[in-house]
């Protein structure tokens, strides 16, 4: 593929958004061509299969909310991310596979190698050349995401141990794939953080 595939992730309020604009801005103001994306969503099936699978109360069954991602991502990367790579242009994408692991895999206690081998299933084997992975020290998002957000989240509403698995999780694929992650505190100040990710990103251009 002519494009770079870059995804961002981390635990719920990491910042991922904030960087992913710096770096959109700064990756268009050099004059590439960027798509900026994000699962789940992204698609108008995935804004629709988001809302069922973040807002909608009661009870998902684990491997159904694993397929739920796993499809909003088959229709993602097939539809919109593919060939937004086929045309040379760097995707920065808010989470992907990495997420399924984290969350549904560690999360949830389902079996992270199956959860992994689903998403590679329903995406045809793509893998992001870079992986940019906010590390947050447990309690710090909630803290953060409590004063910009009241609408319900199905997954913000999991216990601190659920976040905790997360970011073991997280950590476990950093350590198995150091040449495709990027690991940063999230603690750190923003032009901090922002100035490693484009010193990274310059290296994959
Ligand atoms: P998101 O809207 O990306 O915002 P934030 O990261 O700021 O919370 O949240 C999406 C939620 O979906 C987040 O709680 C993680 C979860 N998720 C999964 O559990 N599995 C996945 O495969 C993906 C993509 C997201």
């Amino acid at each position: 593929m002519p494009g770079r595939f870059i995804t961002l992730e981390g635990g719920d309020g990491s910042g991922k958004s904030t960087q992913s604009a710096l770096l959109v801005d700064w990756l268009t103001a050099a004059g590439h061509r960027v798509l900026v994306t994000r699962e789940p969503g992204g698609t108008p099936l995935g804004e629709e299969l988001r809302e069922i699978v973040l807002h909608r109360r009661g009870d998902i069954a684990p491997r159904a909310e694993a397929l739920i991602y796993a499809a909003d991502r088959a229709h993602h990367i097939a539809t919109k991310v593919r060939p937004a790579l086929a045309r040379g242009e760097i995707v920065v994408q808010d989470r992907y596979l990495d997420s399924s692991v984290a969350y549904q895999g560690a999360g949830r206690v389902l079996d992270g190698a199956e959860i992994r081998d689903l998403s590679l299933w329903a995406t045809e084997g793509l893998l992001p050349d870079l992986t940019v992975l906010l590390d947050l020290h447990e309690g710090e998002g909630k803290g953060r995401l409590a004063d910009s957000r009241t609408r319900y989240d199905r997954l913000e509403a999991e216990a601190v141990e659920f976040h905790a698995r997360v970011r073991a999780g997280y950590l476990a694929l950093a350590a198995a794939e150091p040449d495709r992650f990027l690991v940063l505190d999230a603690r750190e100040p923003i032009d901090t953080i922002s100035a490693a990710i484009r010193e990274r990103v310059s290296h994959l251009l």
